[in-house]
């Protein structure tokens, strides 16, 4: 584990996170000086916010064409040919598009983007993110009317991907937003990690990530970013819709069925360190929250 200063990197960003973090303990806005706050809380903070090391995010992933457990998707992608790569943008817009992987580049500057992963199977990780706004990359195409959604479809390549072989789930992945979830600016388009070209494990070329939902909903290797009418249907609701909702924003009140949602392992702290609390909307919901007024968040998991 890289222990970062507070001052190195994006200190606005590990500022808010450390604000929701005392905010979830329920103090008030007044004891926000950090020294105020009690030493085992301190402490919780500062695993909270520590990076992940370059090997423990490249070496433990969920990327299930590449096989289940934690080591195959290391092991298996690295052949994996991400070049050429094209994007597909289409559906209710009025003119698709199809976007090459080096128009891409030279279009948006990817910047460094520090958020916290949150998997459903309990765990997290800090990763430091190269990418941009997704919608910058959707304002290339005009939606029409009908648009309500966006659905993200990862590329399906048997021969190169030897666990789209099984029906473990329905390939291509899938997943989906209300288009003002992806509007929204955290919603990034990731191209590297560690200031580094994406590795294949972590969703080369490009791939999508949402800081305040679930892992499972920023789809890897993606291919295609189909605006739609209706609610998509997502690989995991697929499989399991008793398990797995449309929105999947990170809430410690709503329990997964096989897994508590309340508390997290760090990925990378030694077996004694205690789980720490899961926040609302994984800590962003200053940013996030207002997307969902009024919405009854354990009927709309
Ligand atoms: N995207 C695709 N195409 N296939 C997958 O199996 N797994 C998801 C998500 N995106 C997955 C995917 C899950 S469950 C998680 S937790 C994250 O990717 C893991 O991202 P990471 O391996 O970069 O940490």
């Amino acid at each position: 584990m890289k222990k970062i200063k507070y001052s190195e990197i994006t200190p606005e960003k590990i500022y808010k996170n450390r604000r929701s973090f005392v905010k979830s303990l329920g103090y008030g806005a007044s004891s926000l000086a950090l020294a105020t706050i009690p030493f085992a809380s301190q402490s919780q903070a500062d695993d909270r916010n520590e990076l992940t090391s370059f090997k423990d995010i490249t070496t433990y992933n969920n990327y299930y064409e590449f096989g289940t457990s934690k080591s195959d998707p290391y092991v298996n992608s690295q052949n994996f040919k991400t070049s050429p790569w094209t994007i597909s943008i289409e559906g209710e817009v009025e003119k698709p598009i199809k976007i090459s992987m080096e128009e891409i580049t030279e279009t948006f500057t990817s910047e460094e983007r520090i958020y916290r992963l949150r998997c459903v199977e309990g765990w997290s990780m800090v990763i430091p993110w190269m990418g941009f706004s997704l919608s910058k990359l959707l304002s290339k195409v005009n939606p029409t009317s009908k648009a309500k959604y966006i659905e993200f479809e990862s590329v399906y390549d048997p021969e190169q991907m030897k666990g789209q072989r099984y029906p473990v789930l329905n390939w291509p992945y899938k997943e989906g937003l209300r288009i003002d979830e992806a509007m929204h600016p955290l919603t990034t388009v990731v191209t590297g990690l560690y200031g580094k070209k994406l590795p294949n494990q972590n969703g080369a070329p490009l791939r999508i990530f949402i800081p305040w939902k679930y892992g499972f909903k920023s789809a890897k290797a993606i291919v295609k970013i189909k605006f739609v009418e209706k609610m998509p249907t997502s690989s995991w609701m697929w499989a399991s819709p008793r398990e797995y909702g449309f929105y999947s924003n990170v809430n410690p009140n709503v329990d997964h069925p096989r897994w508590s949602q309340a508390t997290e392992r760090i990925i990378g702290k030694d077996i004694w360190v205690p789980r720490v609390k899961t926040l609302m909307f994984n800590g962003y919901g200053d940013e996030v929250a207002n997307l969902y007024t009024g919405m009854d968040l354990k009927k709309y998991f």
